[in-house]
């Protein structure tokens, strides 16, 4: 990573690509922003790409790829069993890895569907430092339990302290005996906490907890879907780390699990995902369920085209030019908006920007799903598009009442290579006008609500007129046009 300074302008960070091909955008005008959202059953989820200026809803499946990545697909071997397109991706996960055996899955949540089909039984637990939604909605499908032991700091919004997603290693050990390892399939260890802010972990402590549960013969299973920014956290921030190359570490990293899984939508910059199986006889075990929910064993319901891009973009993820690119633009927007008093989770994680709601809206109760609010809000004034990560993204307890969520967050994904600093830059002072006029913001209520994954779905409606409000106050300032 070449360390650009400044002469006269002040730090920044610097783009180590340039743009080849790209997409016309369009910003609708603020009144048919609030009819658009409306339509939408104020689920940012139900917008239309069309209708959104910036979208930072995720960085799934919508990271930019290298030139190298797309002139690989042009070389993808179609066939319906032994593609060689597989066989290169699975050589370049083993060589990164060292692991040998790979069951391909179509996406990251296919590859828990796999997982919790094969080791969760009724009353199971699954223990992990933080949930992510798909994981844990396949674990109680199945009848089973999750704890989650992220350390208690790794809840506070504004901290300094580098590795929030570290998992609390003796409630671990204790979760471990009050369960009885029998009753614990494996533990889960998310490199990179997506619903805590992208808050990474560190090899420490992941040597550590997969060191108890070794000691308990529990296995150990890294979801990977984040790990390039980890990877780029464990380098710049962790003690020892700074001399290693992203590869070393990364092999560091494997070597402590027994099993690897991914969203390729996420790592590897693609769209596609996989589970890399230490163990042979375990590899065997779930090999059949791969045919049975995802296609067969050299596809696994990926596009060869998508998986040759994979196999380039693992490649470039060992690269500190390609993963600073992310961390370094999310750090840039926290600091902007910390600076000017906008609650947002600090340090800056991966991922992308997390706006803390309870904080930001603190005049709207959780039940009536501040975070939710929030992103319909920041759409209507700017035509940005986020994401809820907070108790709308959770499912409501057995008796029917709010799990109120531990954190409440709006999340501003900053998908690799796909904005400028300027976008960057419109994206801070947007959400700036919107914390000076926080008080117009209202809370929501359900009309639609799914049982299972309700965020995705759900239709929901402001509690008065706030929106109306919210728009007539920003077309004041900055015009209808706008
Ligand atoms: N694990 C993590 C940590 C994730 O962030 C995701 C997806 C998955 C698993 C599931 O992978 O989407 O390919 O099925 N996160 C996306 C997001 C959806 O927007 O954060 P998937």
């Amino acid at each position: 990573m070449p360390h650009i300074t400044f002469y006269k302008h002040e730090p920044i960070p610097m783009e180590m690509h340039k743009v080849k091909i790209v997409q016309q955008l369009q910003l609708l005008p603020t009144a048919q922003r609030l009819e658009k959202m409306k339509a939408a059953g104020f689920n940012t989820f139900q917008l239309h790409n069309g209708d959104i200026f910036l979208d930072m809803l995720t960085d799934s499946g919508v990271n930019a790829m290298s030139d190298n990545m797309q002139s690989a697909m042009l070389r993808a071997d179609d066939a319906y069993a032994g593609s060689e397109t597989f066989y290169r991706m699975a050589d370049k996960l083993r060589q990164l890895f060292g692991i040998d055996h790979c069951l391909p899955a179509h996406q990251g949540r296919a590859c828990e569907n796999i997982l919790a089909t094969r080791f969760v039984k009724p009353g199971s637990c699954v223990i992990m430092n933080y949930h992510f939604t798909t994981a844990k909605a396949h674990i109680t499908r199945l009848g089973g339990r999750v704890e989650e032991l992220v350390k208690k700091e790794g809840l506070v919004s504004k901290s300094d302290l580098p590795f929030k997603g570290d998992i609390d290693l003796e409630a671990l050990e204790a979760c471990i005996q009050k369960e009885t390892p029998a009753n614990v399939p494996f533990v889960r260890i998310e490199a990179g906490t997506n619903l805590i802010g992208g808050q990474p972990i560190s090899y420490a402590n992941m040597k550590a907890a997969t060191g108890i549960c070794k000691k308990y013969g529990i296995l150990t299973v890294l979801d990977a879907s984040l790990l390039q920014d980890n990877l780029y956290f464990i380098k710049t921030r962790e003690e020892g780390m700074a001399d290693k190359s992203v590869r070393e570490i990364n092999r560091m990293i494997a070597d402590l699990f027994d099993i690897i899984y991914f969203s390729a939508r996420k790592f590897g910059f693609a769209r596609g995902g996989a589970i890399l199986v230490r163990d042979e006889a375990l590899y065997h075990s779930m090999e059949d369920l791969v045919p049975m929910f995802e296609g067969f064993l050299t596809y696994g319901g990926m596009s060869v085209k998508e998986m040759e891009a994979m196999t380039v973009g693992f490649e470039e993820s060992m690269d500190m030019d390609v993963i600073s690119q992310g961390p370094q633009f999310i750090d840039y927007c926290v600091r902007r908006l910390d600076e000017y008093g906008v609650p947002v989770i600090t340090p800056g994680g991966g991922l992308g920007a997390h706006l803390d709601a309870v904080q930001f809206v603190d005049h709207i109760p959780q039940e009536q799903y501040p975070a939710g609010a929030l992103v319909c809000a920041l759409y209507i004034c700017g035509g940005i598009r986020g994401m809820e990560r907070g108790t709308l993204s959770e499912e409501r307890n057995a008796d029917g009442s709010e799990r109120l969520a531990s954190m409440e967050l709006v999340r501003l994904a900053l998908p690799r290579r796909v904005f400028t600093l300027s976008q960057t830059e419109y994206v801070i002072d947007r959400v700036k006008w919107v914390y000076d006029h926080r008080r117009l913001i209202g809370g929501l209520r359900f009309v639609h609500e799914p049982k299972t994954l309700r965020f995705f779905t759900g239709i929901l409606e402001p509690v008065d007129d706030w929106p109306e409000k919210l728009a007539a106050a920003y077309e004041a300032d900055f015009g209808k046009e706008q």
